[in-house]
């Protein structure tokens, strides 16, 4: 899709399909489509308020055509609430809803009058942001695997198409164009980690997530990709990474990729670590059958690394970001580790892999180590780490936990603002001693209670000499079931963040 602003009144304006509000109940009509109602003869109010085609519940859809006194060929009303003001959670409703509409229309141009709507605590910026994203989101496809795309509907719709954003005053135009643009970068970033996260795992091994790295240093001239694999893993000391990868066929690779934004080359960069395993079978430990599926998405952290920087790059940000990822299978096997089996990690600490399946932490404990060397300003890692965060936040919320608590708040703020949020959970000493080994300065599980928190007091204890936060997105990073899909997230979260640092 790609997008321009108008700040002239939509009801006179040519176009294919004029997108409208409308709120619930008797409430008055919002400006733009009273001006509609005016100029229709009372067709838009009769259509919202009698006709029963446009039910009350908020996002609720209705299509119309050839509605007299105004010049678009169809107008598609949404319904909103029956607040004086609406939240920006029902904006996020009403546009995506309106998306999700819009893709099942006719029309190459699009005039969305949504972004005229009053929303409390948002500008033109936010509900540009959000228009666009809320568009690419219900845009998405992932159908190379099928020789047919499901159900295209007409052959009009799937040329690319234009979308109008309205709004109101030179102001609001200015805050609109930087919401597109940021929105875009965003939802571009969200599209590369999905398109990765979705791919199955005998496609997207080790070597195709470094190839796929690679693609950013094409794209950005500031951005420089490097991979490590098995030989140079060994040299440096790897070998909680390498006690992973050690049952797979499949060689390991640790990637690092290198955005260059700052005026300054000496500025200390922001490392964005990422958890990516291909495929985690558990290991030796291994995991039961039902949904094992959905573990092609473990490395959706490395995924959610790579769309930041895509996203940083493309809107030129002047930070220094590294990214670092360290990427493998999770494979049985008979060169696989053992429960028991006792490992030196890069940072001269033993673990005692006590549960192969806790293998995620086994490989950011490294990563985390190695990011030492370029002397980071900030480390955040994100991880698809417990399952345990999924029973405590659902899918709604990612799980925080950091050293730091400045930047845990900056990093709750940036999920707020973008509506990608996060939820902090405490990293109290006394849940360290879960961690205890019999025979190693610690082991890599820390029992049933806890079991996120345990998790991050382990990767912790490789973070002591850095500002650090931890995101797990074993809960939001992808949805389960019938909807199965990547997220895209926390590309919002982290992008957000990135843009409030520079400001
Ligand atoms: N990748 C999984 C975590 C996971 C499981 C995410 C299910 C989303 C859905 C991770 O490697 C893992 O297996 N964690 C174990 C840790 C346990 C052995 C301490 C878990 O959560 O069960
Ligand atoms: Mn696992
Ligand atoms: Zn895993």
């Amino acid at each position: 899709m790609k997008y321009d602003i108008s700040t002239t009144a939509p009801e006179g304006q040519r176009t294919g399909c004029l997108v409208l509000g409308v709120p619930g109940g008797r409430r008055e009509l919002y400006a733009a489509a009273a001006r509609a109602d005016d100029k229709s003869g009372g067709w838009i109010r009769w259509l919202a308020r009698e006709s029963g085609d446009l039910p009350e519940r908020i996002g609720s859809t209705a299509l119309t055509h050839e509605v007299p006194g105004i010049r678009a060929e169809r107008v598609l009303l949404v319904r909103c609430g029956q607040q004086e003001r609406m939240s920006r959670r029902e904006f996020r409703r009403v546009s995506r809803a309106a998306a999700a509409a819009l893709q099942d229309i006719g029309g190459a141009n699009i005039r969305n009058g949504l972004p005229l709507l009053e929303v409390e605590d948002a500008d033109a910026r936010w509900k540009a942001c959000q228009t666009v994203l809320a568009a690419e989101e219900a845009g998405y496809r992932f159908d190379r695997f099928r020789r047919r795309p499901p159900a295209q509907r007409s052959g009009a719709r799937r040329a690319t198409r234009n979308m109008t954003l309205v709004v109101s005053g030179r102001v609001a135009r200015r805050g609109a164009e930087r919401g597109i643009r940021e929105g875009g970068a965003v939802a571009r970033g969200m599209s590369f980690a999905k398109d990765l996260a979705n791919q199955p795992a005998n496609i997207c091994t080790p070597i195709y997530l470094a190839q796929q790295a690679g693609r950013l240093q094409k794209d950005f001239k500031n951005i420089k990709v490097k991979s490590l694999g098995p030989e140079a893993l060994k040299r440096l000391g790897m070998n909680a990474l390498l006690a992973v990868a050690r049952g797979s066929h499949q060689p390991p690779r640790l990637i690092l990729v290198e955005y260059e934004g700052a005026p300054d080359r000496r500025e200390r960069p922001i490392v964005l670590v990422g958890k990516g395993v291909t495929f985690d079978t558990g290991g030796i430990s291994l995991k039961p059958a039902a949904a094992m599926d959905e573990m092609k998405f473990d490395m959706c952290g490395a995924a959610g690394v790579l769309g930041t920087i895509a996203a940083a790059a493309e809107l030129q940000l002047p930070l220094r970001v590294v990214g670092v990822v360290p990427a493998t299978e999770n494979m049985p096997g008979g060169n696989a580790s053992r429960p028991g089996d006792i490992v030196a990690s890069m940072s001269g600490q033993t673990v005692e892999i006590l549960n192969t399946d806790a293998e995620g932490r086994l490989i950011l404990c490294d990563a985390l180590t190695y990011s030492e060397r370029f002397r980071p300003d900030t480390v955040i890692d994100l991880a698809t780490l417990t399952g345990a965060c999924v029973i405590a936040l659902g899918k709604h919320a990612t799980g925080l936990l950091s050293n730091h608590n400045p930047l845990a708040r900056e990093l709750l703020a940036a999920g707020e603002a973008i509506e990608d949020r996060a939820w902090q959970l405490p990293l109290w000493d006394e849940y360290q001693e879960q961690l205890h080994s019999s025979f190693a300065d610690m082991g890599n599980i820390g029992g049933r209670e806890a079991g996120t928190i345990t998790a991050a007091c382990f990767l912790s204890r490789f973070a002591k000499k850095f500002r650090w936060a931890h995101l797990d997105i074993a809960g939001t990073a992808w949805l389960g079931g019938k909807e199965k899909k990547a997220t895209g997230r926390p590309v919002p979260l982290l992008t957000q963040y990135l843009l409030a640092r520079c400001s």
